[in-house]
């Protein structure tokens, strides 16, 4: 289904309310919450939500486990790009998350080591019983996580060459697209649809095109987002400039 709000503060709102109430409902069980999370501009407004509910509210993150969907290959963790900056800045570093509950793709391993990484990843989601919810974004290649078009629908976690797109819409944060990595580490699209519950989330006009095609095209490879059609519990969730050119 797909959810259409004013503008993206009152959707954010939303969207952390549904992850507090996870939270809180797993917590009432003495279970642990299992998050997948995302990076990029499209999910900041719903992290500064949870923080201020952590802050003002007491909302606890001591039974929160996270996996985030991706990070670039080869990163440093404390260099200013990485998506483990992103995260402590944006989330980790402001709530009370015990730090090994916390869980990123390693951009600092050799390329030798990461099938085994990767494996891991899926694994340690598994032993947990599952994310119970993913947040994601999507590229304007059609892309969730970093899985680029071509990406199949039975993709596990993996390394992945960027699309030149995406590189190119990466490169203001990295002074140039010749800085921005080739490559990533991403939960495959397999991974993502493991989830008990997936939020796609897309804001602004220039989302609009690929939005359309990801909610009302034809499901293909071409673009990845279009196979979250495939699922009974995926929302997309927009604001009307996103939701724009939907018929
Ligand atoms: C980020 C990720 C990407 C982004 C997408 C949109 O972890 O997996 O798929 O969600 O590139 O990025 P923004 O939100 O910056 O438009």
């Amino acid at each position: 289904p797909v959810k259409v709000y004013p503008n993206q503060n009152v959707a954010s709102v939303d969207v952390a309310n549904r992850i507090a109430t996870i939270i809180k409902e797993k917590q009432a069980k003495g279970e642990t919450a299992v998050l997948g999370l995302a990076t990029g501009a499209t999910p900041v407004k719903v992290y500064k939500e949870l923080v201020r509910q952590h802050k003002e509210e007491g909302l606890s993150f001591k039974n929160v486990v996270t996996f985030n969907l991706d990070e670039y290959f080869p990163m440093k963790p404390d260099a200013d790009q990485s998506y483990v900056t992103f995260m402590k800045k944006n989330l980790f570093d402001h709530i009370d998350i015990p730090k090994e509950n916390i869980n990123i793709p390693d951009g600092t391993l050799a390329e030798s080591e990461i099938a085994a990484f990767c494996e891991a990843y899926e694994q340690k989601i598994s032993s947990l019983g599952g994310l119970d919810i993913q947040l994601l974004g999507i590229g304007r290649t059609g892309h969730i996580g970093f899985n680029e078009p071509g990406s199949a629908p039975n993709s596990g976690t993996r390394l992945v060459i960027l699309d030149d797109l995406t590189r190119r819409d990466a490169s203001r944060d990295f002074g140039g697209k010749e800085n921005v990595p080739t490559k990533a580490i991403t939960m495959g699209v397999g991974t993502i649809f493991k989830a008990k519950e997936i939020i796609l989330m897309a804001w602004n006009e220039k989302k609009a095109d690929i939005v359309k095609k990801a909610v009302e095209g034809e499901i293909s490879s071409e673009i990845p987002a279009t196979f979250l059609q495939l699922s009974d519990h995926v929302e997309f969730i927009l604001d009307e400039d996103a939701a724009s050119q939907l018929t």
